[in-house]
């Protein structure tokens, strides 16, 4: 890992093929940061073995239901196994579980990948996708599939910053992906993992330019 890079905390709910990417990029010299953490929501995430094998802190937070936990309580566990890393950035990659701003406020940054096409309005419902029609933004947990059901032509990847309002922070970068006529979930979001990490190496690296420079501006164009 770098030592003397950003400390960072990786949230993950399963198999971690971003965090992999992440791993790999930042072996590569590619990302200044130190992963200090990985922490999944659930025990069988393959993401929490993929940190072992980096050499990186893996642990587990699960929501104790049965215990009568409430969400207020289980985010505080969260939120401080994270401080407890040291972590200034975090990213969230694939983390099922909608974060309060109280938890963004408390970090330099948080970076989410979302399996979607994103307008860089925030505010807006639809997207232009560069060359191509304009198609709606798929926001929420199943994105994908979303597209899918919706038989929309174009699906894609976009990596934001995590703000208060859910999948409408501002965009670090993006891409489309053209969906096939009759394309399952399944094969269509293995071609998209590779678009997605991409995206987020290319969104991670210009936010730790960003930061490095002062800048807190972000635009695709
Ligand atoms: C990604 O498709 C991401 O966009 C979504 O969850 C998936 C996580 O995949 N939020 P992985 O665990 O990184 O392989």
């Amino acid at each position: 890992m770098s030592p003397g890079g950003i400390a960072t905390a990786v949230l993950v709910s399963g198999s971690g093929s971003n965090l992999q990417a992440v791993i790999d990029a930042v072996d590569r010299g590619e990302l200044p940061l130190d992963l200090r953490l990985v922490l999944s929501n659930r025990a069988d995430a393959f993401g929490l073995e993929r940190a072992r094998r980096a050499g990186i802190v893996a642990r587990t937070e699960l929501w104790d239901r049965r215990g009568g936990e409430s969400r207020s309580a289980y985010d505080a566990r969260v939120l401080a196994a994270v401080r407890e890393s040291g972590a200034e950035f975090v990213l969230l990659l694939g983390w099922m579980h909608v974060l309060p701003a109280a938890f963004v406020e408390r970090f330099a940054g948080v970076v989410n990948i979302h399996p979607a096409f994103l307008p860089e309005d925030p505010g807006a419902d639809v997207v232009a996708v560069p060359g191509g029609p304009e198609i709606p933004a798929f926001r929420g947990a199943h994105a994908l599939r979303d597209a899918i059901e919706a038989g929309a032509a174009w699906a894609g990847a976009t990596c934001h910053l995590v703000t208060a309002a859910v999948d409408r922070g501002p965009v670090l970068a993006r891409e489309p992906m053209r969906l096939h006529p009759g394309e399952g979930e399944a094969h269509a979001l293995e071609r998209l993992h590779l678009i997605e990490h991409r995206v987020l190496i290319e969104g991670v690296a210009r936010w730790c330019a960003s930061r490095n420079s002062g800048f807190s501006t972000f635009s695709t164009h």
